[in-house]
């Protein structure tokens, strides 16, 4: 159960522009509300989503906007409000006095404009700017990860903090040193101890976000379902399903990437080494559903 009092000017995040500010009030099963203010003789748009599924309400609290809709002007105010599903056009708003509205969206869209996970993601792009051969290694790796989930069919609470947690997995990189990153031979105990450390402090380092279930999975990726895994040597079920998708598609996209040691391996092949660890270190069923894509993809 989760019940949650907000009063006035409290918010999980908020983030200011020059002409305008939104504060995130609350967020669940991937849809958000939002708050937000824009002050006179600016403009706004509604914009055509990519999935046509998603509705974006808005409830004008104060102030006044001309909508502009198919050549008409319409005159909005306090207690108005409109819908938007599968429009073509982008809508076109122009605020005559300064305004404030309840926006409502059935997607997940705060975390594009958030300023700590802007900030996380910097912090990421220079992780993969120490080892030239993880350049885009987080994205790819969310790719991956989302696919596995859909085919999984995770909530969408799952999926969306499964898509942040992949996309910051590696973010406690940004304290290993390059030498220790780079190092194209074995590497020592000592430094193994180093590289160990990433999953903790990463989630240490997201703690702050929204997204309250990201710091768990991050700390998990490393696990593997036999207990050989790191920090905490965890085994199967004590292991987060997100943590264990990341596993496989994180691994996969190692291998499938050049190293400083070695080339890129195949993809067949590191379906293959997958499917050879499924059950000691890496979920079976996640495992499956990411061959499943792979083959529809025509990847392997
Ligand atoms: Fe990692
Ligand atoms: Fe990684």
């Amino acid at each position: 159960m989760a019940f949650t009092i907000g009063k006035k000017g409290f918010n999980l995040e908020q983030v200011t522009f020059d002409h305008y500010d939104i504060s995130l009030l609350a967020r669940g099963d991937g849809s958000e509300i939002m708050i937000q203010s824009i002050t006179k003789d600016n403009l706004f748009y509604m914009y055509p989503a990519d999935n046509p599924n998603v509705m974006e309400f808005v409830y004008i609290l104060q102030g006044e906007v001309i909508c502009e809709l198919d050549g008409e002007k319409v005159c909005l105010g306090p207690h108005d409000y409109f819908t938007s599903t599968n429009i073509k056009e982008p809508i076109h708003f122009t605020v005559l006095e300064d305004v404030v509205y309840l926006w409502v969206i059935t997607e997940p869209t705060f975390y594009q404009l958030s300023d700590s996970i802007t900030r996380l993601k910097e912090i990421v792009d220079k992780v993969e700017e120490k080892d030239r051969y993880t350049f885009k290694h987080s994205e790819r790796v969310s790719e991956y990860a989302v696919k596995i989930a859909k085919k999984l069919m995770l909530s969408k609470e799952k999926l969306e903090n499964l898509y942040i947690a992949s996309l910051l997995h590696d973010i406690g990189k940004i304290n290993t040193p390059e030498e220790i990153l780079t190092k194209p031979g074995k590497l020592t105990d000592d430094e193994f101890a180093v590289i160990k450390l990433h999953p903790s402090d990463g989630a240490e380092m997201v703690k702050g976000l929204y997204y309250e279930g990201v710091a768990g999975i991050i700390e998990q990726h490393h696990e593997r379902l036999n207990g050989s895994g790191y920090p905490h040597g965890l085994k199967g079920d004590e292991i987060l399903l997100e943590a264990r998708i990341i596993a496989v598609s994180d691994t996969f996209d190692a291998m499938t990437e050049d190293r400083a040691y070695r080339k890129a391996f195949n993809m067949q092949f590191a379906v293959d080494e997958l499917t050879r660890l499924v059950n000691t270190h890496y979920d079976k069923e996640v495992v499956e559903a990411f061959v499943e894509v792979l083959k529809e993809e025509g990847r392997i």
